[in-house]
């Protein structure tokens, strides 16, 4: 439960590395508790042990393989049964190389178990949990490949599309209580998500990589100024809120009687 002094504890999926593992030191930072998840118990150990020693944080690790129908449904009861928890980071996920039809399709299926089902799953427990409460933060980390159907694979950046339309439909289901759920789309950030899927970081131009500390620094502050999604990289915001409005005006037109006119005879 969080007080003023005590903000509570942050469940950050996909914690062993990269964006989650830089969410855990900058959540610490700020006084967050930390429960730990991912595959690589080692690594959530190492890390808990440094954040405990530098931020005096309460850091424990909760192995899971989150593909896993078993580890998963241990992390959705920690989610609906520990009233401490009041932030979800729904961030581990996984990359896979080449064009979508190009892509062995046992890799898709793991990618969407990762990428789509587990966020849908905790995000579900963790808003039922919050919603009881009236009180709680939701994290998605989507990324700006859900607006990009010209690059990539289009799998992940479906994976990713999902997540942004999940998170915007549950902010519209939560609209009235405290519960707060951002989405956040970084661009190509330095991680090793590149190396796991067997792409090379060093191929992306310079200008076109974020670090790691300087996303998450980005997606805190937008998640403080109270933005619904954060796009670290987008100088103008102007430009997201135009194509949101664009989306917005077609809504009365989407189901009617009546086709439109280009579609009837002359
Ligand atoms: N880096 C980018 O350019 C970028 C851009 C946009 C969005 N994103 C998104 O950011 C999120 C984090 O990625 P990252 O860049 O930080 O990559 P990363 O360093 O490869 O981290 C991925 C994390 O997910 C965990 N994970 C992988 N498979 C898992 C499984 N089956 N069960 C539980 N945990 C698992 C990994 O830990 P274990 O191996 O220990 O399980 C690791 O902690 C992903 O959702 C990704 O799509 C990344």
């Amino acid at each position: 439960m969080s007080t003023q002094q005590h903000p509570g504890v942050a469940l950050i999926t996909g914690a062993s590395s990269g964006i989650g593992a830089t969410y855990a030191k900058q959540l610490a930072a700020r006084g967050y508790d930390l429960i730990l998840v991912a595959r690589d118990k080692a690594r959530l150990i190492a890390l808990a042990e440094t954040l405990t020693q530098r931020y005096h944080t309460q850091a424990q690790v909760f192995p899971a393989d989150l593909t896993q129908e078993s580890d998963l449904q241990r992390v959705e009861a920690l989610l609906q049964h520990n009233a401490d928890i009041t932030l979800l980071l729904n961030n581990a996920g996984m990359s896979v190389e080449g064009s979508f039809l190009s892509t062995d399709t046992a890799q898709v299926q793991n990618m969407l178990a990762l990428n789509v089902v587990a966020p849908t799953r905790l995000a579900q427990a963790a808003g039922r949990a919050f919603q009881a409460r009236d009180n709680g933060t939701i994290i998605n980390i989507a990324s700006v490949v859900a607006l990009m159907h010209e690059r990539f694979n289009g799998a992940y950046n479906a994976t990713k599309s999902f997540l942004l339309m999940l998170t915007r439909a549950m902010q519209t289901e939560l609209a009235g209580s405290k519960v707060r759920i951002q989405a956040v789309l970084p661009g190509l950030t330095r991680t090793e998500i590149f190396d796991r899927a067997g792409m090379s970081v060093t191929a992306i131009p310079a200008e076109m990589l974020m670090e790691v500390d300087t996303l998450v620094e980005a997606a805190l502050a937008g998640l403080a100024q109270g933005e619904l999604v954060t796009i670290p990289t987008l100088e103008n915001y102007g430009l997201w809120q135009e194509y949101d409005q664009a989306r917005s005006a077609m809504l009365p037109f989407l189901s009617l009687s009546q086709s439109a006119s280009r579609y009837r005879q002359q």
